[in-house]
């Protein structure tokens, strides 16, 4: 494993000083795959360089923030623009209405929208609305799914077998996860009038990228129906990034409440939930649940999420669709030319990668793919100036930049690198 061990260590060292484990967001300390992380120093396009000056092809691309490439001209202009008039106010402005007015013009099921400063706030305010909305304590989770990290959402996924929460991190407490239930992704659990609601990814894409089965998400919305829960779609990643209308307009099946993140702000940090106006209505000044923020609506934030929907039409998810499509399966040729039991499966714009036998369906299977497999493969690629995130939990992130051309080059390096193992 060879991380270019230059300026990268040096700032690696500097960090761990300073930082718990170097970083801000544990994933980046490289932990799975070992190594020392690269620090970026730029990023333009399909493309981050590091401190030492080396380019990698990013497939990470902030986790699903980025969509149109990194430093999007239209967004930067954007977000100058936007700074130059100040940073943020504590009162409302203009662009705040037009991306609200933005969002619930694509999503149908979204009647008014809250902004928020991250998809972590997004999801914790939701879950709070929704047992203010209903009076009702419990929540219903699916085991591999990642709703940010507030801590009634911060549950191991256990066996598999549906089951009383149990913290999934030091510091959050029985108490806290006791109203959580896990239950298998890809079944309908059975409800009662306890639940306030299932929050679910509608695509999985936090244990690598598992779909819905056919009548997953459906099943869930006549559950959530048949006890008065509500249904709770996280579309932080999905959201804006299957299409204009998410993951609920690809499957037809309309959630009562859903929250948003990454692309909605083209890389500057925001969050957001949003739904039917009865519900909607009870968050405070209206109604009775609190939730504030004194950076929520920021002015640079709101400015970017409005130049990228400028941007996204259909056209742009087809045209992606298509090269991912394609991608996806030359990739899933080049890793297996090489010998590598790989498996990249792919919902439109999205694609994953699994090491190991089966293609997963739910969190038990997925923990089977072979993260050291992926830990040699990783480095082996980023080597070769190919970045894919270092987890084996996480999704292959395209964006627009991304054309035929550079996908086309990820693959001959993915066949190179695989035959290196
Ligand atoms: C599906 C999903 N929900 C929520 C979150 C939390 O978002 P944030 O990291 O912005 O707090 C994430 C983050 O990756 C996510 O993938």
């Amino acid at each position: 494993m060879t991380t270019p061990l230059d300026e990268n260590a040096g700032w690696f060292a500097r960090a761990q000083a300073v930082i718990p484990g170097g970083v801000n967001s544990p994933v980046r300390a490289f932990g799975s795959v070992g190594g020392t992380p690269y620090f970026v120093a730029r990023a333009e396009g399909p493309h981050v360089w590091d401190t030492a000056g080396r380019r990698y092809v990013d497939l990470v691309q902030s986790y699903g923030a980025i969509l149109l490439g990194h430093a999007n001209p239209t967004v930067i202009d954007a977000v100058l623009t936007a700074a130059a008039d100040g940073t943020s106010y504590g009162a409302p402005t203009t662009r705040e209405v037009e991306l609200a007015e933005a969002i619930v013009a694509r999503v149908p099921s979204v009647e008014m929208v809250r902004l928020v400063s991250s998809g972590t706030e997004a999801t914790m305010t939701a879950i709070r609305l929704a047992r203010g909305f209903t009076g009702r304590d419990r929540i219903v989770k699916f085991a591999g799914c990642y709703h940010g990290h507030s801590d009634g959402l911060l549950v191991a996924g256990g066996s598999g077998v549906a089951t009383l929460g149990l913290p999934g991190s030091a510091g959050v407490t029985a108490n806290q996860v006791a109203d959580t239930v896990v239950a298998p992704y890809n079944q309908v659990p059975t409800l009662d009038d306890q639940t306030a609601c299932v929050i679910v990814e509608p695509v999985a894409a936090n244990m690598g990228l598992v779909p819905p089965a056919p009548g997953f998400l459906e099943g869930l919305r006549a559950e959530c129906d048949r006890v008065g829960a509500l249904l709770v779609f996280d579309e932080v990643i999905t959201g804006f990034r299957l299409g204009l209308d998410g993951a609920q307009g690809r499957y037809g099946v309309t959630p009562d409440l859903t929250c948003f993140g990454k692309v909605i702000g083209a890389g500057l940090p925001i969050g957001a939930f949003g739904g039917r106006r009865d519900i909607m209505t009870c968050l405070a000044p209206l109604g009775p649940v609190y939730q504030a923020g004194t950076l929520s609506g920021n002015p640079l934030a709101t400015a970017a999420g409005l130049a990228a929907f400028g941007l996204l039409t259909d056209a742009t998810y087809d045209a992606l669709a298509g090269r991912v499509a394609r991608f996806a399966a030359a990739l899933e040729a080049a890793l297996r030319g090489a010998g590598l039991p790989a498996h990249v499966p792919v919902v439109g714009t999205l694609c994953g990668l699994f090491l190991g036998d089966e293609l997963p369906t739910d969190y038990e299977s997925a923990k089977r793919t072979d993260e050291a497999l992926y830990a040699r493969l990783f480095h082996a690629l980023l080597d070769r100036g190919v970045a894919i995130a270092p987890g084996a939990y996480e999704v292959l992130f395209a964006g627009t930049t991304h054309t035929d051309d550079v996908l086309d080059r990820i693959v001959d390096v993915a066949a190179d690198a695989a035959a290196s193992l």
